[in-house]
């Protein structure tokens, strides 16, 4: 019920459609690219196996760098200012969220994936009253996944380029392939593709 009226079925729809697309394709795409920066910055890939309970701290920071949600679109509903910039009722507006997370009024070097940032006010959820109701769920999906590939893994390694999706909505990587190197008591090293 929405103001006490129901939902019609046209509605109950898109909302199934809209939960499942904004809880399959971010979250998957938040942890691929988290491990792909990990392995672009191995000095924090040694801090996060180092201390382990760090990656609450990190999964902040994947969520961040990663900005799965790259861009929304809201219509203005009153003549409004954003950042000196006048903005009519009726007129559209498209919120980049790679560009808010990396604000430099916001963040201390904000071109640095540092997975001890602290605190880390990013927007990569949103904000205000449709701010992401998945986000704890993401949150955790991302820790627990990433938790299971570092005690697995010894080491994961590069072997090839990455391909990105092409879209200006939910980026992400499409294709990257890495090779998987067991922990020593487990066999022979895999070859996986992060997706
Ligand atoms: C890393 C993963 C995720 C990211 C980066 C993300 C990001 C976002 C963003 C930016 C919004 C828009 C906020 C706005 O319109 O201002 C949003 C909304 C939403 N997200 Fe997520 N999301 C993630 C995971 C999830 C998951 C796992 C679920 C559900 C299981 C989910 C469900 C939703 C729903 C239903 C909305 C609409 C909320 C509303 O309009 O009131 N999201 N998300």
């Amino acid at each position: 019920m929405v103001n006490e009226q129901p939902l019609t079925p046209s509605q109950v729809a898109h909302n199934g459609v809209q939960l499942m697309l904004a809880g399959f394709e971010t979250t998957r795409n938040a942890f691929s690219g988290g491990v792909l920066a990990l392995l672009e910055h191995p000095e924090q890939m040694a801090l996060l196996r180092e201390d382990p309970k760090r990656l609450r701290l990190a999964v902040e920071e994947i969520v961040r760098w990663s900005d799965p949600v790259i861009s929304l679109m809201r219509v203005a509903t009153a003549d409004t200012e954003v950042g000196g910039k006048k903005i009519k009722a009726g007129e559209r507006v498209l919120l980049w969220f790679p560009s808010a997370n990396r604000d430099s009024e916001a963040f201390d070097e904000p071109y640095k994936f540092d997975i001890t940032r602290h605190p880390n006010l990013h927007l990569g959820f949103g904000a205000g009253p449709h701010f992401c109701l998945g986000g704890p769920l993401a949150k955790l999906e991302i820790r627990l996944a990433m938790e299971e590939l570092l005690e697995r893994y010894d080491g994961i390694e590069i072997t090839g380029p990455v391909e990105r999706v092409q879209s200006s909505f939910v980026g992400g990587l499409k294709h990257r392939p890495v090779k998987l190197i067991p922990h020593a008591i487990n066999s022979r090293p895999a070859c996986q593709s992060l997706r």
